[in-house]
C-alpha cells in the first residue's frame, strides 16, 4: 500500500516537475501507469474515479475494448471472494457522474447475465493525469472481484459488437481526443516473471525496455473474438541451447492458424491438434489425477520454447511455461483449446507475454514487438503525430547494447500457493474463461 502511495506521488512529482527527471528524452506527452502483478492473478491498473475520486484496480484487457468496475454496494454472487475488494465507485455520490440509462444499460458482453449495470461518463484519473467524460460501465449486479480496463480497438466496444449502438471514444482515443497523448497508441512492458510491477506508457515507448528491433506483426484476418490477431510461423524447441549438441525441433503451425497477442490472460492456449504436437515437443505428459498437463521438472528448466513470427523469434524457458503448485511436479501453463474452429487460434497470453515489449497502435491498427529486456533504464519517447511513417520512433534499434542480458537468464516458474489459485483465479475474467474452456476440453 505504502509503496503505491509513493509511487503514485512520485509520478505526480514527474509530472509537475518534468525538467528534473533523470530521462534522456522529452517524455512529455506520455502517460505512464504502473502494472500491478502483486498477487500474480493479472496485472491491474489503479484509476480514480469521480469528483470523489475513488480508487480502483482494474484488470487490464487488450482484448477487449471497454472499462467497467462495480458499482458501490453491488450485489455480488461471487461464492469465493468480495466484487468491491479491488475497489468500487460510488456514482451516485460523484458530482462529475453522467448516467446513460435512458439510451441502454450495461452488460459485460462474455458474460452478460452475471454483469449488469448502466452506461455512464465521468472524470477519470489515470496514471495522474485527468481524462475528462470517460464513458464506462458500473456493474450493479456481478460475480467477479473487480472490474476490467479494456483498452482494445473502438470496433470492439461491446456497444458495438452487441448492442448495434454507435461507438464511442474509449481510454486511448479519449487521452489522445483531449490532446493528453499524441497518438493512440500504447506501449506495454510485463517485466520479469518474478517481478511484482510492470509498465503501460500511453502515447509512448520505452526504448531501453528491449533488445533488437520493435517490429511489426503481420495482421491475419480478425475472427468471432476480438484480435489483435497476428500471423504466427513455428514453434521451436530446443533442449539446451547453452549445449553445442542441442536438438531443435521445428512444429510449423499450418494456416489458417492465427495468434491473438492477449494481455489480460495469464497463460496460453493452442488449438486443439497443434497442443497434441506441442505436448510432444515438451515431454509433457497428461496426468489423470489432477488432469494436468506434466513436464519433467529437470528437463523444463534445460529447454527453451521458441514462437517464430514472419520477422521475429522469441525464446521463452520452459520454466516460464509451467509453474510448481508441488514440490518436484511441473504443471504445463499452456492449455489446449476445445476442438472448435471457433477456438482455433493461438492464444498468447502472459506467460509468452512477459517476454516482449509489445506496442499497441490503435490508429494504425498494428501490434509490434521486441525481446524484452529487464533493466531499469529508461528511454522513454512520446510518438509523434505521424508515428507509422517516422520509422525512428518505433524502430529505434539498441544497438548501442550488445551483450545485454539474456532472457533466459530472469526465468523463474511461476509460483502460485495452490492448484486452484493458479487455475482459476490466476487470470482475469477472460482468462478465467479461456481456462474453463481449455479444461472442458480435456474433461
Ligand atoms: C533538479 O536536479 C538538480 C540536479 O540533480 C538538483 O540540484 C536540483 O535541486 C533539482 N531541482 C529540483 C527543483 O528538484
Ligand atoms: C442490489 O439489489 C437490491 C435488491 O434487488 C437493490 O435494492 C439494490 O439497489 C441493488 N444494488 C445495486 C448496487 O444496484
Ligand atoms: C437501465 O437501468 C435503470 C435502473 O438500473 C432503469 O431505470 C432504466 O430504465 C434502464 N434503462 C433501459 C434502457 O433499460
Ligand atoms: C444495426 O443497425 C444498423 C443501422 O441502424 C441496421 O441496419 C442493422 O440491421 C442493425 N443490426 C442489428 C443486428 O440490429
Ligand atoms: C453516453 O452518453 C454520452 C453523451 O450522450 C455518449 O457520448 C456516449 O457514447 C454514451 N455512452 C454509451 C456507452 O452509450
Ligand atoms: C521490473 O521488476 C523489477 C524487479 O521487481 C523492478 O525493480 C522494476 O522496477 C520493474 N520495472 C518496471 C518498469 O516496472
Ligand atoms: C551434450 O553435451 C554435454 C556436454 O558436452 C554432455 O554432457 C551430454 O551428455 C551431451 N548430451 C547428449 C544427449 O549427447
Ligand atoms: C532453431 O530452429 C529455428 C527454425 O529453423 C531457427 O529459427 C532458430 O534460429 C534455431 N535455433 C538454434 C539455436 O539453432
Ligand atoms: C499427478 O498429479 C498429482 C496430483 O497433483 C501429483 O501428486 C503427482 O505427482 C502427479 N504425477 C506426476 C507424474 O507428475
Ligand atoms: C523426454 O523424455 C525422455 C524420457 O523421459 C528423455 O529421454 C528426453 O531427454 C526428454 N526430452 C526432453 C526434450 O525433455
Ligand atoms: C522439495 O523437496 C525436497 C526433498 O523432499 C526438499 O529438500 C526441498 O526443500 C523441497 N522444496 C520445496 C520448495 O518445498
Ligand atoms: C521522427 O522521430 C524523431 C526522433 O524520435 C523526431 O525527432 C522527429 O521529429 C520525428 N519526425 C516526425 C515527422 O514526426
Amino acid at each position: 500500500m505504502k509503496s503505491v502511495l509513493v509511487t503514485c506521488m512520485a509520478l505526480l512529482a514527474g509530472l509537475a516537475g518534468a525538467e528534473n527527471v533523470s530521462q534522456k528524452r522529452d517524455d512529455k506527452g506520455v502517460i505512464k501507469m504502473k502494472l500491478d502483478h502483486l498477487n500474480r492473478k493479472g496485472y491491474l491498473v489503479e484509476m480514480r474515479f469521480g469528483s470523489n475520486k475513488e480508487k480502483a484496480s482494474l484488470w487490464l484487457e487488450t482484448s477487449s475494448s471497454d472499462i467497467w468496475l462495480p458499482s458501490s454496494g453491488v450485489n455480488c454472487t461471487s461464492s469465493d471472494s468480495d466484487c468491491e475488494s479491488l475497489g468500487s465507485f460510488n456514482w451516485a455520490q460523484s458530482s462529475s457522474f453522467h448516467d446513460n440509462v435512458t439510451a441502454h444499460n450495461f452488460s459485460y458482453y462474455f458474460d452478460p447475465d452475471s454483469i449488469q449495470g448502466i452506461w455512464g461518463y465521468d472524470n477519470v484519473v489515470v496514471g495522474g493525469v485527468e481524462v475528462k467524460d470517460l464513458t464506462f460501465g458500473v456493474a450493479q449486479e456481478s460475480i467477479y472481484s473487480g472490474g476490467v480496463c479494456g483498452i482494445g480497438k473502438k470496433e470492439k466496444e461491446s456497444n458495438l459488437l452487441y448492442v448495434n449502438e454507435t461507438a464511442y471514444e474509449n481510454l486511448p482515443l479519449k487521452m489522445k481526443s483531449q490532446g493528453l497523448i499524441n497518438k493512440a497508441a500504447y506501449s506495454i512492458f510485463l517485466n520479469s516473471s518474478d517481478a511484482i510491477e510492470g509498465q503501460l506508457l500511453f502515447g509512448g515507448v520505452d526504448h531501453a525496455k528491449y533488445e533488437g528491433q520493435l517490429v511489426t506483426l503481420p495482421k491475419a484476418s480478425n475472427g468471432p473474438f476480438s484480435g489483435p490477431f497476428v500471423a504466427m510461423d513455428y514453434l521451436y524447441f530446443n533442449e539446451n541451447p547453452s549445449m553445442s549438441n542441442k536438438t531443435n525441433v521445428t512444429q510449423e503451425i499450418p494456416p489458417p492458424y492465427r495468434a491473438k497477442i492477449n494481455v489480460g490472460v495469464e497463460w496460453s492456449n493452442l488449438p486443439h491438434d497443434i497442443f497434441q504436437q506441442f505436448a510432444v515437443n515438451v515431454n509433457a505428459t497428461w496426468n489423470d489425477t489432477s488432469s494436468l498437463w506434466n513436464v519433467p521438472c529437470d528437463s523444463a528448466s534445460l529447454m527453451t520454447v521458441g514462437f517464430a513470427f514472419s520477422n521475429i523469434s522469441i525464446e521463452v524457458p520452459l520454466t516460464d511455461l509451467i509453474y510448481s503448485p508441488v514440490n518436484g511436479t511441473c504443471v504445463l501453463t499452456v492449455f489446449p483449446f476445445y476442438n472448435d474452429e471457433s477456438m482455433s487460434y493461438i492464444s498468447l497470453g502472459h506467460n509468452f507475454l512477459r517476454h516482449v515489449y509489445a506496442v499497441f497502435d490503435m490508429e494504425d491498427d498494428t501490434v509490434s514487438i521486441a525481446r524484452a529486456k529487464y533493466t531499469d533504464e529508461e528511454d522513454i519517447v512520446a510518438f509523434s503525430g505521424s508515428i507509422s511513417s517516422n520509422s525512428t520512433a518505433i524502430d529505434s534499434s539498441d544497438s548501442s547494447n550488445p551483450g545485454s542480458s539474456s532472457v533466459a537468464a530472469h526465468s523463474q516458474p511461476a509460483k502460485s500457493s495452490s492448484k486452484n489459485e493458479g487455475m482459476v483465479h490466476g487470470t482475469s475474467i477472460l482468462g478465467f474463461v479461456a481456462i474453463l474452456l481449455a479444461h472442458l476440453s480435456i474433461f
